[in-house]
């Protein structure tokens, strides 16, 4: 479904974040993407709807190139959930911004209304629905990012540390939430037990390339592998 060859990436002021790197991801598998600060997850990541864009080698989703042509096609098969809230969310009230990207794609506007009412219900956010999204709390807004892309029904979602600001009980909620979607997934998080209980395969990323790749409970119980990768033994294995 993913099909990441060669890619290397650097910023304006020279930085090297993604440095050749090779990557498939079967379609409806869940994989975690993990690694220090600095490691290059986010900016692996948003190459994976176009947000950035190859500078070497070559991004694939479902066979589709990611490339500037291609980028309305992308955008439909891709949900990207931003390592921060406030640049997924920009519209005056939370219902405009789920409403935005189905708006985008020319729906009846009914069937728009259905869709995003259903979507703001499961997350527990239809009370909220005409608040400023600036004005939602940090976790209620990681749930509004989640509802804007989920209205869309992504054939592949692309998760950026998603639980950084959740309770337990909205955390466990999106554990719950994320286990129940078929799609394939990719999820980048510091939270090596919330990727123990959400991923099939984990891959370790060190310096702008995948240094390891296996099954996520072999990975994650590495505790050799993970402190030479800055990492430490999820939570439940300490
Ligand atoms: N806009 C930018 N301009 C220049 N360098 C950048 C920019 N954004 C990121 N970098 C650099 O690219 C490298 C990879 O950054 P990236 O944000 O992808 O890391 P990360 O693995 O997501 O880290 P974290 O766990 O802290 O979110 C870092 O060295 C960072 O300093
Ligand atoms: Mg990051």
């Amino acid at each position: 479904m993913i099909a990441i060859e060669g890619l290397s990436f650097s910023y304006p002021d020279g930085t090297k974040a993604i440095d050749q790197m090779s990557l498939a991801i079967a379609e409806g598998s869940s994989v975690g993407i993990v690694g220090a600060n600095g490691a290059g997850k986010s900016t692996l990541v948003n190459h994976l709807n176009g947000f950035f864009l190859p500078m070497e080698g070559s991004v694939s989703i479902g066979g589709i190139r990611v490339n500037k042509k291609n980028l309305d096609q992308i955008h439909k098969m891709v949900g990207l959930l931003f390592q921060n809230p406030d640049d997924q969310l920009f519209m005056a009230r939370l219902y405009d911004d789920v409403a935005f990207g189905p708006e985008n794609l020319g729906m009846k506007a009914a069937d728009i209304a259905t869709l995003v009412e259903n979507v703001l219900r499961e997350l527990n956010l239809w009370e909220l629905r005409d608040k400023p999204p600036a004005h939602l709390s940090q976790g209620q807004k990681r749930f509004a990012s989640f509802a804007t892309v989920l209205v869309m029904n992504p054939e592949v979602i692309v998760m950026d540390e998603p639980t950084a600001d959740l309770d337990p009980k909205n955390r466990r909620k999106l554990i719950n939430l994320i286990n129940g979607l078929g799609i394939t997934k990719v999820t980048v998080s510091h939270d090596l037990d919330f990727v123990w209980d959400t991923c099939q395969r984990v891959c370790i990323m060190n310096k702008g390339r995948i240094v390891e790749e296996g099954p996520a409970r072999d990975i994650l119980s590495n505790r050799e592998l993970l402190e030479a990768n800055s990492l430490e033994l999820p939570l439940r294995l300490q």
